[in-house]
């Protein structure tokens, strides 16, 4: 089935100075204890209605193996029963039958198996497969929580970027938890 309304959304948090983790993958600065009295607060009913808009998450394998980790761990899987696309070349253990691995050009596995059969795809991390897709133009949406925190060095947001990406800026919110959530579109003009 044909879906050309489908929408590929960048996802990720990150530090002030825009790390996703630091170099050794860990994120335990994700817990901050900042307070903005002006600012929303993340109704539980929202957020349970909003993730069930979502349709299927994509991520890289390293992001793969911490969200294994994190379930190792006792912190849960934080993808529900929806379908979790992970990118890898490697042969990686599979924990659950909602989780499918993929090889190959990401741009042919994204337009040609993806956007036909699910609305709202969520690409969640992590820095290497984010900015793969805005590299290769497959994002139409970029969301970017910022958490009120400087880590100085690690993973970044958006790796091997070689091109400017325009965005236009649809929204913004700020949290209790002194969060800031952005929300681009990918307007496609390439600058350079
Ligand atoms: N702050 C956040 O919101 C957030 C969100 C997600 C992740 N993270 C953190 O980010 C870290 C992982 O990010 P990362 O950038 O190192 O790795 P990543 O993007 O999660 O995974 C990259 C790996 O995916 C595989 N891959 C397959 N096809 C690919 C393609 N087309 N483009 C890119 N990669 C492809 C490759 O591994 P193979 O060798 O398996 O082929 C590649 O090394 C973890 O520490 C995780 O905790 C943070």
């Amino acid at each position: 089935m044909a879906n050309s309304d489908s929408r590929v959304t960048v996802h990720m948090a990150a530090s002030l100075d825009g790390f996703i983790a630091r170099s050794d993958g860990r994120v335990d600065w994700m817990e901050t204890s900042d307070e903005f009295a002006g600012g929303d607060t993340m109704d539980p009913a929202f957020v349970e209605a909003f993730l069930k808009t979502i349709d299927c998450y994509v991520m890289g394998s390293r992001t793969y193996e911490t969200a294994l980790d994190f379930e190792a761990k006792g912190f849960g899987w934080s993808y529900g029963d929806k379908p979790v696309f992970v990118l890898t070349s490697r042969d990686l253990p599979r924990t659950r039958t909602t989780v499918e691995f993929h090889s190959g050009d990401l741009a042919q596995f994204v337009n040609e198996r993806l956007r036909p059969a699910f609305g709202s795809i969520w690409v969640v991390g992590g820095g290497a497969v984010c900015g793969e897709c805005l590299r290769l133009g497959l994002a139409d949406e970029v969301r970017y929580s910022i958490l009120p925190v400087l880590i100085g060095s690690g993973i970044r947001f958006f790796g091997n970027l070689d091109r400017d990406v325009a965005l236009h800026l649809v929204e913004v919110k700020a949290y209790k938890s002194g969060m800031v959530g952005l929300r681009y579109e990918v307007t496609g003009r390439q600058l350079r």
